[in-house]
């Protein structure tokens, strides 16, 4: 065993960069590194602990051998180290970073205080460091829907980083007074990053059409649905921007649904379980295409937590699974349309022109009612945007906000 406990440092000199461009801020200043069998432990100066394994700082270490300082990536290889490698010494040097001598090729590491503590992987910093939506109903998407004006976010980093912010937690905002030209969607879109195209076409045109390709070319009710759930990756944010809603209904309703799904998961587990489990099968045929994929309506990662709802029930295919589990899947899917038709769930809103809608579509279902044009015209334009897009644009502006 190893202690080490440096002089006194200001915290100010641990706030910090690494190689990868995120500023690491910590308010912890670590004041003891003990060395254990196969991990260290540090204590930090509110008496919590973090330990690492060996291995792991080792694969971590940010050397220019290790990183590449041209394009930030990793050079090292793990099978390069045996797996028992071990500090030869650990200490704490006079600005708080962590100094690894290794006893295998006289390799030396350094890590940041900031970095060490932005990474600990304890249950409980990993629970702390899981995203969680703000899930949302009827009642408080009322009181809470994200509002911007468009000038604002076209003009303003900070506004831009609000809004998107906003759009991850929430999972739907409003844009007000984006004016009526066709194609501003596009450039909304954009101050995110690239379009995501599909065969509508990069930005597509919401109107009754006379030789339809999609339920959404007429004037028909659209049952609640995610797009293009025929695709191995949904694309994440839709953007509807309403350029003429003169038509009588066609009021838009959304529906969070992982609010529902949470709701299943808690009072109906079986159902859950075959809607996060068994797939269902989506497919959608025009002349010269023909997409299927087949998914969970529910998806979720390896802790449990959701991470999509794939649902289109006017592009559904045969269900391909087995026969045990068919009746099962049948209970789960009346149960989650079910619940998406009550009203306590539902955020209605009737676009006027001006407004555009953007929301995550691989989380947030939306429909139309019905429309009928003898009072008018109904024309939307939209596009998609992923969602890895989002994240990045999200990190890119923190680095300087
Ligand atoms: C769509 C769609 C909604 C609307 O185009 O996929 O859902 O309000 N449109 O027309
Ligand atoms: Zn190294
Ligand atoms: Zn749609």
């Amino acid at each position: 065993m190893q202690h080490s406990s440096p002089p006194p440092v200001s915290k100010r000199a641990i706030n910090s960069e690494v190689v990868g461009f995120t500023p690491y801020k910590t308010d912890l200043v670590p004041r003891l590194v003990t060395c254990g069998t196969d991990q260290l432990c540090i204590e930090w100066d509110n008496g919590a602990t973090s330990f690492f394994h060996y291995i792991w700082l080792r694969d971590n270490c940010q050397c220019e051998r290790c990183v590449s300082r041209l394009t930030r990536e990793q050079l090292f290889e793990i099978c390069d180290v045996p797996l028992s490698i071990k500090p030869s010494s650990a200490y704490l040097n006079p600005q708080r970073q962590l100094v690894i001598e290794w006893d295998f090729e006289h390799h030396h590491s350094q890590y940041l205080a900031g970095w060490l503590q932005a990474h600990c992987y304890s249950d409980a910093a990993r629970e702390k460091h899981q995203f969680q939506p703000q899930l949302w109903d009827k009642l408080s998407i009322v009181r809470q829907l994200p509002r911007y004006c468009a000038a604002d976010i076209m003009c303003s980093e900070t506004s831009l980083l609000n809004w998107l912010k906003d759009l991850r937690l929430v999972g739907i905002s409003l844009l007000e007074n984006v004016g009526t030209t066709p194609g501003t969607v596009e450039k909304v879109a954009q101050r995110i990053s690239f379009i995501r195209q599909s065969n509508f076409g990069r930005v597509f045109d919401v109107k009754a059409k006379a030789s339809a390709n999609s339920a959404a070319y007429t004037t028909l009710r659209l049952p609640l649905h995610t797009d293009l759930p025929t695709r191995e990756l949904q694309p994440g944010l839709q953007f509807l921007h309403c350029l003429i809603n003169e038509a009588t209904g066609g009021e838009s309703i959304l529906v969070d649904g992982f609010k529902i799904a949470e709701y299943i998961r808690r009072h109906q587990p079986a159902a859950f379980k075959a809607l996060s489990q068994y797939p269902l099968s989506f497919y959608n045929k025009a002349v010269d295409s023909d997409y299927r994929f087949s998914a969970p309506l529910i998806g979720t990662d390896t802790t449990g937590a959701i991470t999509e709802i794939r649902m289109a029930n006017f592009l559904r295919g045969p269900l391909a699974i087995a026969p045990d589990q068919v009746i099962d899947l049948y209970v789960g899917y009346r149960l989650f349309i079910e619940l998406t038709r009550q009203q306590r769930f539902q955020f209605t809103h009737r676009l006027s022109a001006g407004e555009l809608i953007v929301f995550d579509n691989r989380r947030v279902l939306h429909s139309r009612n019905a429309f009928d044009l003898k009072q008018g015209a109904r024309h939307l334009q939209g596009c998609y945007v992923d969602n890895d897009e989002l994240n990045s644009r999200i990190r890119v502006l923190e680095r300087n906000l």
